[in-house]
Order: C-alpha cells, then sequence, then structure tokens
C-alpha cells in the first residue's frame, strides 16, 4: 500500500570509477569489469509524488539532452517498479551531463529506485537494506550501472557491474571533475577498446587510508580512457588541465567518459584547482566535490 499526501525526493550522486580494468568478454558481448568506485556529493534529484498524474518533469542545469519521453530511463524503472494504475509523476532536476562517464542516467534510475522502495516502505532516513536478487537483475536489466548506483557507497565491483563488494571506513576524498561537453557513447567505447583481456586491479591496500589509497590507485588505470580519447581527443587536454593543477596527485577519466577527475589531499586544493580549470576553459563543467557518504532518500510532506 503507497502513502498518500508525500513527496519522496532521493539523492542520485555522480558515480566516480577511481580506477576500472576490463578483464574480459562475455559471448552476450557485454565485458567483465574489475572497478573501484566512490561516490560524490554532487548529483541529481528525483522527486516522486503518488498524487498527480503520470508526467515526467526535468528541470535544472543539465535538462538539455534528458529525454523526456517513454525512452526516459526513470520510465524505465516505473514500468518494472510502480504499480501501473497508481499515480505517480516524476520531477528531476538535473545537474550532471548526460553520456559523461559519471552515472548520470544510471544515478537517476538508481534514485527512483529507492525512492519507490522508501515510498512503499516508508523506512524514513535509515538505511534501506540491499535490493534483493531479482531486483538486482531488473535494475542491471535497466542500465548494467544502476546496481552499483543503488548502494552509492564506495566498492570494488565485478563481473559486469552486477558483483557489488561495499568498503566499508573508505578514506574521504577531494577531486575536482572536469567534463570537456562532448557526450560519449558507451557502447563506442567499448567497441573501440584494443586489449579485451587485461590484469584485473591488484589486491586493495591494507590499512586503507587516503596516503595508501593513493599509492594503490597509482598503480591502476582505466583501460576506456585510450579507447576514449581515439573517439575524444579532448579528453586529453582535459587530463592535463586537470594534471597541472596544484596539489593534484592523480587524474584519470572515469568510467566511459568523457568526465575526469583530479584527486587532491585537501577539499580547498581541490576548490582552487577548480578555479585554476574554469580560468582556463569557462566552457567547460567543473566542478569540486568531496567523495563520502551521502545521505540518499529524503522524504517530506507534500
Ligand atoms: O547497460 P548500459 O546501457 O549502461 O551499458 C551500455 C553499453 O555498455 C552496453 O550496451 C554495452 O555495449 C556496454 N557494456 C559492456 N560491458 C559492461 C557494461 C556495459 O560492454 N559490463
Amino acid at each position: 500500500m503507497v502513502r498518500k499526501g508525500f513527496a519522496v525526493t532521493s539523492f542520485a550522486p555522480a558515480k566516480i570509477n577511481l580506477a576500472l580494468h576490463v578483464t574480459g568478454q562475455h559471448e552476450n558481448g557485454y565485458h567483465l569489469l574489475d572497478t573501484l568506485v566512490a561516490f560524490a556529493d554532487i548529483g541529481d534529484r528525483v522527486t516522486l509524488h503518488t498524487e498527480r498524474g503520470s508526467a515526467l518533469r526535468v528541470t535544472g542545469p543539465g535538462r538539455a539532452g534528458v529525454p523526456a519521453s517513454d525512452d526516459n530511463i526513470l520510465r524505465k524503472v516505473a514500468a518494472r517498479f510502480w504499480t501501473q494504475d497508481e499515480a505517480l509523476s516524476i520531477d528531476l532536476e538535473k545537474h550532471l551531463p548526460v553520456a559523461s562517464g559519471i552515472g548520470g542516467g544510471s544515478a537517476d534510475a538508481a534514485a527512483a529506485y529507492r525512492a519507490m522502495k522508501a515510498l512503499r516502505t516508508w523506512t524514513k532516513r535509515q538505511r534501506q537494506d540491499a535490493p534483493g536478487r531479482e531486483d538486482t537483475d531488473a535494475l542491471f536489466q535497466i542500465g548494467a550501472d544502476v546496481p552499483m548506483c543503488v548502494l552509492s557507497e564506495p566498492a570494488r565491483v565485478q563481473g559486469f557491474g552486477e558483483k557489488i563488494a561495499p568498503i566499508k571506513d573508505f578514506p574521504v576524498l577531494h577531486a575536482v571533475l572536469v567534463n570537456p561537453g562532448v557526450a560519449v557513447s558507451t557502447p563506442k567505447v567499448f567497441a573501440a577498446l584494443q586489449d579485451r583481456v587485461n590484469a584485473p586491479m591488484t589486491a586493495l591496500s591494507d590499512p586503507l587510508t587516503a596516503v595508501t589509497l593513493m599509492d594503490w590507485l597509482q598503480a591502476q588505470r582505466n583501460d576506456l580512457q585510450a579507447p576514449a580519447i581515439t573517439l575524444v581527443p579532448n579528453i586529453e587536454d582535459v587530463l592535463t588541465r586537470i594534471g597541472d593543477t596544484q596539489g593534484c596527485r592523480l587524474a584519470r577519466m572515469s568510467g566511459s567518459g568523457a568526465t575526469c577527475f583530479g584527486l587532491y589531499g585537501a577539499r580547498d586544493e581541490a576548490d582552487q584547482a577548480a578555479e585554476a580549470v574554469i580560468a582556463c576553459r569557462p566552457d567547460w563543467w567543473v566542478r569540486s566535490s568531496t567523495l563520502t557518504g551521502q545521505d540518499l532518500v529524503a522524504p517530506k510532506p507534500l
């Protein structure tokens, strides 16, 4: 039974692949991955209303390019996880660039799923249980990154993206995120990959501190970075700009791009780095962010 007279807002944090190794390809065409993900304190917001018809409204600075039609990933989540004869309208406040390697649509789909669950169970601010096998399979069908975005916790993710091992006590990281304003097709990046069977990531450092994590990350890669650069040479320029900022300890692309990140020892260093990149390239999307645990679902009365 759905509670009426309430809206639920769910935060959809940006997903950052701190490292991403492609370790093989299945006969179904999907690639086997080994990736370390963390989640930013910036993202989109999905609000569900149970008493306002079935509209999908998209607002916010990133709304251009978001399909507000039946193709929208949020409609797919509603079709699978919401009873069709119950009213549900969806407001998407879009801040993240689309097709940019930091979750985007997957994060929105995951946020909608969490909000639907909250509307049904009304768990308020308590952490929700991780989705069961059946839900995880259905979420994966909607998008390979959706199950990891449902948890939105630092995790090592393997398989095709469905084997998720959350990492407790993950160090807080400070980052700059930079996107050159070019949407990238994930299938095209995978298709441009030269070598599909690469070594998995090594075992995570123990103890895991900001310092040991940084050393460990420097020894890992993003195997999609080189093929993405062949499609969007601008990514190399983004990485150079980030790498040139003061205090940058690592510059790398996230997911299939084109968003790249730089990591810093403190938030003010990340803030200053963002200002430095904006000064050179005011046309790029640039944000500083802290990668840390988020308050994901905030219910409120209408
Ligand atoms: O599932 P999603 O739509 O996010 O994936 C986009 C595309 O990325 C897939 O159609 C597939 O071409 C590629 N992909 C892959 N291996 C994965 C995940 C995605 O080849 N593990």
